[in-house]
């Protein structure tokens, strides 16, 4: 079992879209579950828009975080787990202490970059315990032509941690697909760019 947790310390970076995006796309190959551990339940809100039976699992996680992966293990082979917007929240903690690996999604914003540095600490914190623990940043947002999207590389190559080459793009199907309680793999053609853009950060994560 693989233990993946969107993690972060600002509000509004992608976690939840991401999360259940990278699940549903990972549960079309194998069995894939959602751990909630934040306590806005935006990915549980998710799941009861959906409200069908194929559409990835999503358990509360809250408050026990770490019974709730020790669950999963038997029955799946991806936990996905949406964390609060701090990493030095409880659960944000334990999530880094479980994890194989943690993706944090940044916007191309200076405010959001300055919010990245604080994890790079808590990353290196919880290797104490996880060692293994492999952190990813991820550039979510992304506009390719706006000049801070072409800046937030460089800025991020500050950071003690490294950068997906793949950027998931700033696209309308990653909005109107929350609304339809679906991800953007099931929007056929108006969801394809999106689509794209996750299939290839899950490439590019898993290939080691
Ligand atoms: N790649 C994208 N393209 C377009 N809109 C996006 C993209 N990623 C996220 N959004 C939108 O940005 C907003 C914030 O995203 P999201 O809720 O996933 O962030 P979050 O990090 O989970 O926030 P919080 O910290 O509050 O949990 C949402 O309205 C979401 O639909
Ligand atoms: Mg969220």
């Amino acid at each position: 079992m693989a233990v993946v947790a969107l993690v972060g310390n600002k509000g509004g970076a992608g976690k939840t879209t991401l999360c259940v995006n990278l699940a549903s796309a990972l549960a079309e190959n194998a069995p894939t579950v959602i751990l909630d551990a934040d306590p806005q339940r935006s990915s549980l809100q998710w799941r009861e828009i959906a409200d069908c039976a194929e559409a990835v699992p999503v358990i509360d996680a809250v408050d026990d975080l770490e019974h709730r992966v020790r669950e999963s293990a038997p029955r799946y082979d991806f936990v996905v787990i949406d964390c609060p917007p701090s990493v030095h929240s409880n659960q944000t903690r334990a999530a880094l202490e479980r994890c194989d690996l943690a993706l944090i999604p940044v916007q191309p914003s200076p405010l959001d970059l300055w919010a990245t540095t604080h994890i790079e600490g808590e990353v290196e914190a919880a290797r104490t315990n996880n060692p293994e623990l492999r952190a990813v940043l991820v550039i979510n947002q992304l506009e390719p032509r706006t000049r801070l999207s072409q800046l937030v590389r460089r800025g991020l190559s500050e950071l003690g941690l490294p950068t997906a080459e793949s950027a998931v793009r700033r696209r309308v199907a990653f909005r109107s697909s929350v609304l339809e309680g679906r991800s953007v793999l099931e929007l056929g053609s108006r969801g394809k760019a999106a689509a794209e853009d996750i299939r290839e950060l899950i490439d590019e994560v898993f290939k080691q």
